[in-house]
């Protein structure tokens, strides 16, 4: 669902009192978090969605990786999951057996249980699952606690969205494509390590908002404003080429511009398929950090060492309006 949309009807919901839930919905982060003793809390996740591409053990793979995300997003460590299966009664089992083959795979590289699941019938596909972690209550890290004059830090290169669905037009090979798949697939453990042994103020990861939607809602939880340097800003290889062509612009691309026009100030000079890519919907996206600039570049050098492609694209600043400039 679109931002709008979904924050009115969670604005319905009757509020929330338990001092022991120390994330819940009325801060819109990233997975909820409950306290059950000083020293531990769990943290409670859920994500689903119809395939991106046809290998349904790739499938699987990108759904775990984007599924544990929200986890390592507040800093958390996931243990146990549960699958959510939606499928057709007329297509052959084997697909659901290489989705879940693909997201067991996954799990176990994260060192996450598969425990159970529910699974119904339906039209299309969808998969996903349930993530539960712990955390030290005092290591959380919520999308509140930006600062002004922290630097902005991206863990994984933009442009998901326009390049699968351009591979499901056949405008784009899957060889072309192989840089976004590799980076789906991905974990952000390695990013989340990095940032929970140098401590930074903010995290959410990059999911379907895109990168300027994620940053609106940090912008917004922690009362600042951001500037994103779109030049600094990477990008899959052929993500620019192909968001030039309407044609592969995934619908959520015009829902998010839609919801963030009012809120985002986008410069002349950038072009305007930057500015779509900006908007574009991720699927197990990096992690955005906000992180004090003293820091930053051992942060970086933290995740390079890691292998992890970080870059920092921005900053914070002391501005009303939680504003989002990009230039
Ligand atoms: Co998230
Ligand atoms: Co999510
Ligand atoms: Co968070």
């Amino acid at each position: 669902m679109g931002m709008g949309a979904l924050m009115q009807v969670l604005r319905q919901l009757p509020e929330i009192e338990d001092r022991d839930l120390l994330v819940g919905p009325k801060q819109s982060d990233d997975a909820a978090v409950y306290r059950i003793s000083d020293e531990c809390a769990v943290v409670v996740t859920l994500d689903f969605f119809p395939p991106i591409v046809d290998d349904p053990y790739t499938f699987g793979e990108i759904a775990a990786a984007n599924a544990l995300s929200d986890v390592y997003a507040m800093g958390g460590n996931p243990r146990i999951a549960t699958n959510i299966v939606c499928f057709p009664r007329e297509l052959p089992l084997e697909i659901l057996t290489g989705i879940i083959r693909g997201s067991t795979d996954k799990l176990k590289e994260a060192g996450v249980l598969l425990v159970g699941g529910h699974s119904i019938e339906d039209k299309e596909i969808k998969y996903g699952l349930s993530v539960t972690g712990f955390i030290n209550p005092k290591s959380i890290v919520t999308n509140s606690g930006a600062k002004a004059g922290d630097v902005l830090i991206l863990t994984k290169p933009i442009g998901a969205g326009v390049i699968t669905s351009a591979l499901k037009g056949g405008r784009v090979s899957e060889e072309e494509a192989g840089d976004a798949f590799i980076s789906m697939k991905r974990l952000n453990r390695d990013a989340k390590e990095a940032m929970t042994e140098v401590g930074v103020s903010a995290c959410t990861d990059v999911t379907g908002f895109g990168l300027l939607g994620h940053a609106f809602e940090v912008a917004n939880a922690s009362g600042v404003s951001l500037v994103i340097r779109s030049k600094d800003v990477r990008f899959f290889k052929k993500a620019v080429p192909l968001a030039a062509d309407k044609k592969n612009r995934p619908r959520a691309i015009a829902t998010n511009m839609e919801f963030l026009k009012d809120c985002v100030e986008i410069s002349e000079k950038v072009d305007e398929a930057v500015e779509v890519l900006l908007h574009d919907p991720q699927t197990s996206g990096g992690l955005l950090i906000a992180v004090d600039k003293n820091k930053a570049g051992l942060l970086v050098k933290k995740l390079n060492e890691k292998g992890v492609d970080a870059f920092i694209m921005g900053g914070v600043i002391d501005k009303r309006g939680c504003r989002i400039m990009v230039e």
